[in-house]
């Protein structure tokens, strides 16, 4: 069967030639596959005389043979060789220098974050967290904040596409303040059927949002809630821990501090508290640092306590403030621009 060698021969030939695995399955298939030339063959075996069937059927397999081992030969070759070029593409240089690694700092505002809460925690206040997207009741209803006020406006605050349970599209709180409401149910709740409900002292920080940007203003920053009520709390309670607080922050007692009338819907009497420092660079400027008053009864109704016999203040102060004051900047952008070379003055 001349026939037959001429086929392996141009079929070894090929596999042998194929540059890739897709070459080789074609090759494949023109001489094995269901209409390749060796199964051809195979099908004219029908053909022959008996006797002459069985010595070129044993020809033909043994050819098939043959060429199905060059065929594997040739798979083993081209994986290989792939494989060498991955390796050579994902080549690592082990000996390039390593690109080190530089140590992390803490930003000034969570410095001050920190140091607000260790200040507050040492005169027994506990530290509470709380969700950045607030309902409209507890950023503003709770908080004796009519519909209408200005505060409400799509102009000031940052509304979420997403309703609560009212229909009433959730958004970014505006301030701390809603954490008062939460944590002082919270708080009503645990201690619900005891005589005497103990104390709230609380401290709320984090993130606050308002439509606000310019070199005193970002659209969002920082705030810390203070709230301690009780039975007989007072507006002279708030001068005595806010003053001493500050005292302590700035690490000075040569400073002075005003309670500045005010107003806002969820105290009352209000006060804006302003401070002076007595030496320094800012020396005999007043400088306005946090809100305050005694809780609106209002409010303290909605705490889920009686007005009549609740009573006590809360504050809340603008952490990037109390930092720039601290550490003399004058640009509150500078906090947020992420410039290392501002920020690891701090660390
Ligand atoms: N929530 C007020 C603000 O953001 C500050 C404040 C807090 C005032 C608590 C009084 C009492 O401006």
């Amino acid at each position: 069967m001349e026939n037959l060698d001429v086929i392996v021969q141009s079929a070894l030939a090929e596999l042998s030639a194929a540059a890739d695995p897709a070459a080789l399955e074609n090759a494949k298939a023109r001489y094995l596959g269901r209409s390749g030339e060796l199964t051809a063959l195979l099908k004219t075996l029908g053909q022959l005389p008996a006797e002459a069937r069985k010595a070129a059927g044993a020809e033909i397999n043994a050819a098939k043979e043959r060429v199905e081992g060059a065929l594997e030969a040739r798979r083993a070759e081209l994986a290989e060789s792939q494989m060498q070029a991955r390796l050579a593409q994902e080549a690592l240089d082990v000996t390039l220098p390593g690109r080190g690694r530089s140590r992390g700092g803490i930003h000034p505002v969570i410095r001050s974050w920190r140091r607000v809460e260790e200040i507050f925690r040492s005169i027994g206040f506990d530290v509470a967290d709380g969700p950045e997207i607030e309902t409209d009741w507890h950023n503003f209803t709770a908080l004796n904040q009519p519909e209408n006020h200005p505060a409400r406006s799509m102009h000031d605050t940052f509304y979420v596409d997403v309703n609560d349970a009212n229909g009433t599209p959730l958004l970014l709180r505006t301030h701390t303040s809603p954490m008062q409401v939460r944590y002082a149910r919270m708080w009503v709740e645990r201690h619900r059927g005891e005589a005497k409900m103990p104390p709230i002292k609380v401290l709320a920080p984090g993130r606050t949002y308002r439509v606000d940007s310019d070199a005193t203003h970002s659209p969002m920053f920082h705030q810390v809630e203070g709230l301690w009520i009780d039975e007989d709390v007072s507006f002279a309670d708030l001068k005595g821990v806010y003053t001493s607080f500050l005292r302590e922050f700035f690490e000075t007692d040569a400073l002075q501090v005003r309670f500045r009338p005010s107003f806002f819907p969820f105290t009352e009497p209000s006060a804006e508290i302003d401070m002076r420092f007595e030496s320094g660079p800012l020396k005999g400027r007043w400088l306005e640092i946090s809100g305050s008053g005694q809780v609106h009864p209002n409010v303290i109704r909605n705490y889920g306590l009686d007005p009549e016999r609740y009573i006590g203040f809360a504050f809340g102060s603008g952490l990037e403030r109390l930092t720039m004051l601290r550490y003399g900047i004058d640009d509150l952008r500078l906090f947020f621009d992420g410039d290392v070379r501002f920020l690891r003055q701090f660390s």
